[in-house]
Order: C-alpha cells, then sequence, then structure tokens
C-alpha cells in the first residue's frame, strides 16, 4: 500500500463544528452513504448526522457554499457534480487534480475548501486489503475512460503495475487520458476496445457504465492470465454483466464495487474526523441489506 493519503495540507480542516456531512448528488434516493457513515459514527459513539441531499444541477455551488455557511463539517458529492466540486476548491489533493474531480469537501480552518478523491484510493485498499489482492507487478486492464476511471488511474499507478492499458469504445477518450499520465514512471497504454487482442492480463476492471444497461463491452477473448482478478467498479444486488463474463471465462478472483464504496467512504470520515473506521463489518451489513 502506499501512503494512505495525500490530503494533508498545512491548512487542517475544520473538525470541531457542529457534526453534519451530506452526499450532494442527482439522483441520490438510492444512496447508501447515510447509512454507511451512520455505522463508521456508531463504532466510535458519535452523534452526526448525515444526508442524502438531490440538488439540482443548476444549484450545485450555490448550495454547497451554503451548506458550509451554515457548518457543514463535510461533503460528500456524486454523479454528477464532482469534476465542479474539484472545480469550485480552494485547494485539491494530487489526486483529485490527477482525477479532474473531487468526492470529498473539506472546510479549511482559514475558510473555504479543500477538494480531495477517495474514490481510487477506496478501490486499492479494497482489492489489497480485503480481498488479498497484489497489484504491484501485474499486467492491469482497465475498461472505460470516463469519470469513474479518472478517479482511479493515479492511485492504481502507485501501486506499481506491470503495465497499465486503458481500452475505450471511444479510443480517444483512452488516448487522452494516457497523455495525462504521460509523466508516471509506469507507462500508460491506451486504444479501442478491440486493441487489447492477443494480451493477456493479470487484473482487468471495468469502469464502464454499460453494466448499468446489464451490457458488457465488447472485448477480444483470451485476455485473462491464469490467475487473473476481475473486479467491477459498480455493484449491484446481482453479479453484473462483466463480474459473469468473467466468470465465464474462470477468472481467479471476481468482485464488485461494493467494498470500495464503503472504503471511499471510510476515507472521507478519516478525513473529516481523523478517526479511521473499521470497513469489514460495514461492508458485510451492505452486502446483507442488498441480498434481502
Ligand atoms: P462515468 O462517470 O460513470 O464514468 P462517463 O464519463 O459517461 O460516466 O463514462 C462512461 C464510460 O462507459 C465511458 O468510457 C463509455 O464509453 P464511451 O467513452 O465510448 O462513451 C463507457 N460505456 C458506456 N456504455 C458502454 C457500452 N455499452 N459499451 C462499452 N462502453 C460503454
Amino acid at each position: 500500500m502506499t501512503a494512505a493519503s495525500d490530503a494533508v495540507t498545512n491548512q487542517s480542516p475544520v473538525v470541531d463544528g457542529p457534526a453534519a456531512y451530506a452526499v450532494f448528488g442527482n439522483p441520490i434516493k438510492h444512496s447508501k452513504s447515510p447509512a454507511i457513515h451512520g455505522a463508521f459514527a456508531a463504532q466510535f459513539g458519535a452523534d452526526i448526522s448525515y444526508r442524502a441531499v438531490a440538488v439540482a444541477t443548476e444549484e450545485f455551488e450555490e448550495k454547497v457554499t451554503a451548506f458550509f455557511q451554515r457548518g457543514g463539517s463535510g461533503l460528500n458529492v456524486t454523479v454528477p457534480f464532482k469534476e465542479r466540486a474539484w472545480a469550485m476548491a480552494d485547494s485539491v489533493s494530487e489526486r483529485a487534480r490527477k482525477a479532474r474531480a473531487a468526492n470529498c469537501l473539506i472546510p479549511l480552518k482559514g475558510g473555504g475548501l479543500h477538494a480531495d478523491n477517495t474514490d481510487g484510493l477506496g478501490m486499492v485498499r479494497d482489492m489489497v486489503i480485503n480481498h488479498g489482492w497484489q497489484l504491484a507487478g501485474r499486467r492491469t486492464l482497465v475498461i472505460g475512460a470516463g469519470g469513474a476511471v479518472r478517479g482511479i488511474v493515479q492511485p492504481l499507478l502507485a501501486e506499481r503495475p506491470a503495465s497499465l492499458t486503458v481500452v475505450n469504445r471511444t479510443p480517444e477518450r483512452a488516448q487522452q487520458l494516457a497523455m495525462e499520465f504521460a509523466d508516471s514512471p509506469v507507462t500508460v497504454h491506451s486504444g479501442g476496445l478491440d486493441s487489447v487482442a492477443g494480451y493477456e492480463f493479470d487484473l482487468i476492471i471495468n469502469g464502464t457504465s454499460a453494466g448499468l444497461a446489464d451490457e458488457m463491452p465488447d472485448l477480444p477473448e483470451g485476455l485473462l492470465s491464469e490467475r487473473c482478478c476481475c473486479y467491477d467498479l459498480v455493484y449491484q444486488g446481482e453479479p453484473t454483466a462483466f463480474m459473469r463474463w468473467a466468470a465465464a471465462r474462470a477468472a481467479w478472483a471476481v468482485t464488485d464495487g461494493l467494498g470500495m464504496l464503503v472504503e471511499q467512504a471510510a476515507e472521507s470520515f478519516f478525513l473529516w474526523r481523523q478517526k479511521r473506521p473499521s470497513t469489514g463489518p460495514v461492508i458485510q451489513q451492505m452486502r446483507e441489506l442488498m441480498t434481502q
């Protein structure tokens, strides 16, 4: 694992205000974040409030400002506002800068907002700590080049894979993303979905939104090495189309992104409250709720 957080700035977050937290998004009705943060707070006997708020597209910045003016202690941001959260912050972590998106806003002591992105670290922690996967030295393939992938590339590269290849239905988006990471010590390859024909990978991550329509990107056969791990950034009550695709090709391990959801939340909680919750029981609790 690399350092737990690159969000430490010389301006420390406010931690002694009223403990009011929220997630802003649209849609937000099915958000699990209130339950996850409620469970984290209970571990420390802390009395916090955490609300899921549906924000109208044109009102995002205004609502964020009002939330912190009223003494909000921290804010999560989800689709479709992550880029705008990053853009409106006064300071940003390196990983949020690289992602050009933020999912976590922290009030600064002297006023203003610090933006961070805990998605990629959440994914890495889930893979390494919860699933025991090794990332260093692995030939890694990422499918997709949208907002979700943007958030995971830098933390993934920090784990020193043997190589990182990003493929996308629209190859230009993958190429653009690879260019932004051209200064990385690990070379980032890019191309269309069929550009990986004839190559094998030890780790395959699905970062596309195809699964939301129960679809699977049209990939060539023969991509999985003997001990290939397959990870879907999304989660559903049932195995996703990508998970079914991987299982049908005898992947060594297959999982969805529920653990990532809980781990990114834990990292937000840590940034806000300097306390690291235990994630295992909360992942289990969320899994049980989902399959009920
Ligand atoms: P998100 O924020 O969820 O990443 P996004 O930025 O709209 O959303 O990106 C969606 C990603 O899923 C893109 O990589 C998209 O491919 P394109 O760039 O070619 O649009 C990918 N995607 C969505 N549906 C797909 C499908 N049916 N097959 C393959 N890729 C798909």
